[in-house]
């Protein structure tokens, strides 16, 4: 069976999906190098009130006289007072947002596009395997599994960065760990303080067991570790209808009509971000690895 996950939109905000909203920034935390969370608060009260989003999905962040990009939401699914993007200064408008202060403003536009797939996956143990900035999107998973523990078996956190100063949110893991998430993380490269694994991401399908039949595997993250985790994933034979990947395409429309963001029969910008693996199996080669 080939899960499909239908897209969401907040009724709220996507009256007129091209309209942006307004939203202060109150708080900018940076993460690592390069990378800070920036809580925004629609000037709006009834949009905040209002304001709904499944963990997965992104919204289109607008800077006036620059333009938008899409960022994923990582902050907590019920929380609707603020609302959280991990950005990574990369190019034009997110360099542009990197000279923003708290108190300014900037519009957005969403949530759009598919989410991870809770409900297909109550009941059943979950690996969430990630690396870099694919830890944003899902983080909201992370706050939901936290609060709703209960309606899962086991789960697990497979984290990476590049060195330990590139890990993000390192100020949460101990909270994941008291909710029940086993959190495993590694590093490509260590310092003298690093007292943890050194290695990709991927390798650490090999510290753990599994039961594939009643395991989801959800990833994202630099699309070679998405490869990789979803290889490991069915050499474990997980179903390709339990893996489940977040990707990542360059947008310009983001309506579906200019091609950029194409796989296959799909738009990223439309009938993602979020695939299971049984969609993307006949145009995402894994077995040339
Ligand atoms: C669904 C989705 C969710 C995302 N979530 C986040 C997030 O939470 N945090 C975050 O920091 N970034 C995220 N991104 C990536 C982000 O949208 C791009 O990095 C962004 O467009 C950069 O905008 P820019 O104007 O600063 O860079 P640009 O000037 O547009 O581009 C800088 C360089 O990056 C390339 N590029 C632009 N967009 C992408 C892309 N999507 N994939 C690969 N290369 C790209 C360009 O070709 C160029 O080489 C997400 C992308 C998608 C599609
Ligand atoms: S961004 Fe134009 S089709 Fe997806």
């Amino acid at each position: 069976m080939i899960t499909n996950i239908a897209p969401q939109t907040s009724a709220v905000t996507n009256s007129r999906p091209m309209r942006p909203h307004w939203a202060e920034i109150i708080e900018i935390e940076a993460e690592a190098p390069g990378i800070a969370t920036y809580w925004l608060r629609f000037l709006d009260p009834a949009l905040s009130k209002g304001y709904i989003f499944q963990p997965g999905q992104f919204n289109m962040l607008y800077l006036p006289g620059y333009g938008e990009s899409a960022i994923s939401i990582s902050s907590d699914p019920e929380n609707r007072e603020l609302i959280g993007h991990t950005i990574r200064y990369t190019g034009n408008v997110t360099q542009n947002i990197s000279r923003l202060k708290v108190g300014d403003v900037i519009g957005v536009r969403g949530p759009f596009g598919t989410y991870w797939p809770l409900e297909q996956a109550k009941g059943s143990d979950i690996i969430i395997s990630t690396g870099g900035i694919g830890l944003p999107p899902l983080r909201p998973l992370l706050y939901y599994v936290a609060h709703h523990r209960e309606e899962f078996g086991r789960v697990v956190l497979l984290y990476g960065a590049r060195t330990p100063k590139d890990l993000q949110y390192t100020d949460e893991y101990d909270s994941w760990e008291k909710a029940g998430i086993e959190t495993m993380i590694t590093v490509d490269r260590g310092d003298e303080s690093w007292k943890g694994q050194v290695g990709v991401v991927p390798i650490l399908f090999y510290r753990m067991r599994m039961d594939p039949k009643k395991t989801f595997v959800l990833t994202c993250g630099p699309e070679i570790m998405i490869r990789f985790v979803v290889f490991e994933a069915l050499a474990r034979r997980v179903p390709s209808d339990q893996i489940f990947v977040s990707l990542e395409r360059n947008m310009k429309c983001g309506l579906g009509q200019c091609g950029h963001c194409q796989i296959g029969p799909y738009f990223v910008c439309k009938d993602g971000p979020i695939f299971s693996f049984a969609q993307l199996e006949p145009y995402y080669n894994v077995e040339e690895l």
